[in-house]
């Protein structure tokens, strides 16, 4: 075969795709029960969006984007997350008419030209919410809360919940200001990247994973000494929320997000199971972006957990269980009137609600037999010359051994009957 799938993806294969349901159910559910609603985007957007939403610094804007040209020439780019979208069709859609809270949940893919590596994919999934238009502290909770209970109802536990407030943009600034001073002087010391960091957005530089510069970073000041009193004031009414609730966290003086739009409340989460790609979770306020994006000013918040990463964190906590596939019927067809008929008998009891199969190669009856076998079959009807004759099925009850004859016009009442 000539064809391989590109660097970075990945095919679901059945079974993993009932993984994938099953999670997927799961997150539906927990969304609901916080009444978050699904909103769905297009998976190409104008590059502007992404340029301007998550800033043109950013690793993902400067290096990380599949942009091309459409035959209109315009500079179209696969979503690489998922709040500019939102925020865009919120904007657009004049969500804000119909109520002054829209709580938005999404499942997508997301693409990302990053160097692949366990846990780093170039197509990727995400699940996550945004509580658009409200600008309360109780959203920021409920949306911690809501990333904490969907991890919860899948099981996964030993989770670690960092939490910091990068304040508003002018606060930002003068820590930014701040940070420059104290990083100066150990430039020399530093990695390459971190050099780089410095001249074009200093910030990052708390982010970077060599382990010298991470000890550097140490003694670097901290955001939460520049916030503003209402930036201070909102931080601790979040931090108290949570103590309420009795939500574990660690307040992470460093914790700056790799995407520009975030004003106060900022958060990741991680796994120790994970390596190096260990959020499993990120997330934060984002009062500015629907203004930047050309709307009116509107609070919001939300989250972002990737799915690849959360399988790996239950594989690893062995909490992946693939359901046994079955079948309610298989229907053994013996010699070319009964096959004939096969597909007939197959539609009426599908029809009737039954799963069912069959053989399609008119195979040996032993041959079939392993085959419903295989397939978990709950019940097997024979269908051959002799039962054609007395217009009946021979019917084999799988579990208990038990073999029967059932006339045809009796078959599917018969079948309701049996045990599920
Ligand atoms: P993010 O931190 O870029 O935030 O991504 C959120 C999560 O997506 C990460 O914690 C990780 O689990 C997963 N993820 C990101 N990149 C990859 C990748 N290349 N391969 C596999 N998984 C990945 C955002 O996307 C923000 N939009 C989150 C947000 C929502 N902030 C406010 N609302």
């Amino acid at each position: 075969m000539n064809y391989k799938r590109i660097k970075g993806t990945q095919d679901i294969l059945p079974e993993a795709g009932i993984v994938w349901q099953d999670i997927e159910s799961i997150i539906r559910k927990i969304m609901d029960i916080f009444n978050y609603r699904e909103i769905r985007t297009p998976v190409f957007e104008q590059t502007a969006l992404f340029a301007r939403g998550i800033g043109q610094l950013t690793d993902i804007v400067s290096k990380e984007m599949y942009t091309f040209q459409d035959k209109g020439k315009k500079s179209l780019t696969l979503k690489p997350e998922m709040t500019a979208p939102v925020i865009r069709a919120y904007l657009e859609n004049n969500l804000s008419a119909q109520s002054s809270l829209s709580k938005l949940y999404y499942l997508s893919p997301l693409f990302r030209q990053e160097n692949p590596q366990a846990g780093r994919l170039r197509q990727f999934h995400q699940f996550g919410a945004e509580a658009i238009g409200v600008k309360s502290p109780h959203l920021d909770a409920e949306i911690i809360m809501l990333a904490m209970q969907i991890y919860q109802a899948l099981g996964i536990s030993r989770l670690d919940l960092r939490m910091n407030s990068v304040g508003t943009p002018q606060s930002r600034r003068d820590y930014t200001t701040a940070l420059k001073k104290y990083f100066k002087p150990l430039l020399s010391e530093y990695c390459k990247e971190c050099n780089q960091r410095f001249q074009i957005n200093p910030l990052r530089i708390l982010d970077c994973k060599n382990k010298t510069c991470q000890q550097l970073n140490q003694k670097a000041p901290k955001m939460l000494d520049f916030l503003e009193t209402e930036s201070l004031d909102h931080f601790n009414l979040v931090k108290s929320l949570l103590d309420i609730n009795a939500v574990p966290y660690r307040i992470a003086p460093h914790l700056v997000r790799g995407l520009d739009y975030y004003t106060d409340t900022v958060f990741e989460i991680t796994s120790t199971q994970l390596g190096a790609q260990d959020a499993i979770c990120g997330g934060g306020r984002y009062d500015l972006l629907a203004e930047q994006l050309g709307g009116k000013p509107t609070p919001a918040v939300g989250f972002a957990s990737g799915i690849e990463r959360l399988l790996m964190v239950m594989e690893a906590q062995n909490l992946i269980r693939t359901n046994e596939r079955t079948l309610d019927v298989y229907l053994c067809l013996l010699g070319d009137k009964a096959s004939g008929q096969g597909m007939f008998w197959t539609q009426q009891l599908r029809s009737a609600g039954f799963k069912v199969d069959r053989d399609y190669q008119q195979r040996s009856l032993k041959a079939q037999m392993r085959d419903a076998n295989k397939q978990q079959a709950r019940i097997v009807l024979l269908l051959g010359e002799d039962e054609l004759g007395k217009q009946i099925f021979t019917v084999k009850d799988m579990n208990a051994g038990i073999q029967t004859s059932v006339p045809f016009s009796e078959i599917i009442s018969y079948l309701k009957k049996q045990p599920g």
